[in-house]
């Protein structure tokens, strides 16, 4: 049975993202940062009545040490990691004038630097297996930048860099790297925005509407499928056109 490990995976797309690839037939390595994420959660028991193993690691995976200690201990008790996708994000918004330095380094950390942790660390395991799949969350917001998140923003626009040098590094290994790159998404992220910007957003969306958390999933279950061998190094954008 092959594995997936899906970080920051308690709720949100991440959740959707785990769920999917284990209706795919997928066993599971849920992540997120502390065990109150999964308290009130019933998204193991669903991830387990779709017949597969399921557990989850608690890391923060902006933290090297922590990256190390979930990635040995799925080793351990998967045997093999087939699929990494590095869904853990966050936000802390203001103008840039206003931007406190630590909530820059806070995002970097979160966003970024979890990006090289987890591939550095997942991408040793694939290369000795000569197989894998890593799919990175970018953002419209790293295409096309958005006011107020000049640090999240600049994250996202760095994951896909680095999703192209992991391409490129790890190909001849048989082992692909994408991005899917989510625009207005209907998430706890999303919900936490006034009705009147929620609509200013859906405005410019061609397709009038926002997105839901399974529309992702599709999209990450299609990079991790056998379908998607010859597909690496890409940025596919999941957002009812939004730009085009
Ligand atoms: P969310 O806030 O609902 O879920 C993120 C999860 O990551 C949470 O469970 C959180 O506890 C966990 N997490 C945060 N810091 C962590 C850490 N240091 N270590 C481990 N886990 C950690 O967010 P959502 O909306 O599901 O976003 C998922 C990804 O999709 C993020 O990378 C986000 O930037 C990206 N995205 C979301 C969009 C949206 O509209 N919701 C749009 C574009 C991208």
């Amino acid at each position: 049975m092959a594995t997936a490990i899906i970080t920051g995976s308690a709720r949100g797309i991440g959740a959707a993202i785990a769920l999917r690839l284990a209706k795919d037939g997928y066993d599971i390595a849920l992540n997120d940062i502390a065990e109150s994420c999964f308290e009130n959660n019933d998204i193991i028991d669903k991830i387990k009545a779709e017949g597969v193993k399921c557990e989850k690691y608690i890391a923060d995976v902006s933290k090297y040490d922590q990256c190390e200690a979930f990635v040995k201990s799925v080793k351990a008790d998967f045997g093999s990691i087939d699929v990494l996708v590095n869904n853990a994000g966050i936000t802390r918004d203001g103008l840039l004038v206003r931007m406190s330095e630590e909530n820059y380094d806070l995002v970097v950390a979160v966003n970024q630097k979890s990006v090289f942790n987890m591939t550095k660390l997942v991408g040793s395991v694939m290369m000795k297996q000569r197989s894998g799949r890593i799919i990175n969350l970018a953002s419209v917001a790293g295409l096309y930048g958005n006011p107020g998140q000049m640090n999240y923003s600049a994250t996202k626009a760095a994951i896909i860099g680095m999703t192209k040098t992991t391409a490129k590094e790890l190909g001849p290994r048989n082992i692909t790297c994408n991005a899917v790159a989510p625009g207005f998404i209907h998430t706890a992220m999303t919900d936490a925005l006034s009705e009147e910007l929620r609509a200013a957003m859906v405005k410019q969306i061609a397709m009038g509407r926002c997105g839901e958390v399974e529309e992702i999933a599709g999209v990450v279950s299609f990079l991790a499928s056998k379908d998607a061998s010859y597909v690496t190094g890409q940025v596919i954008e999941i957002s009812g056109g939004l730009s085009m």
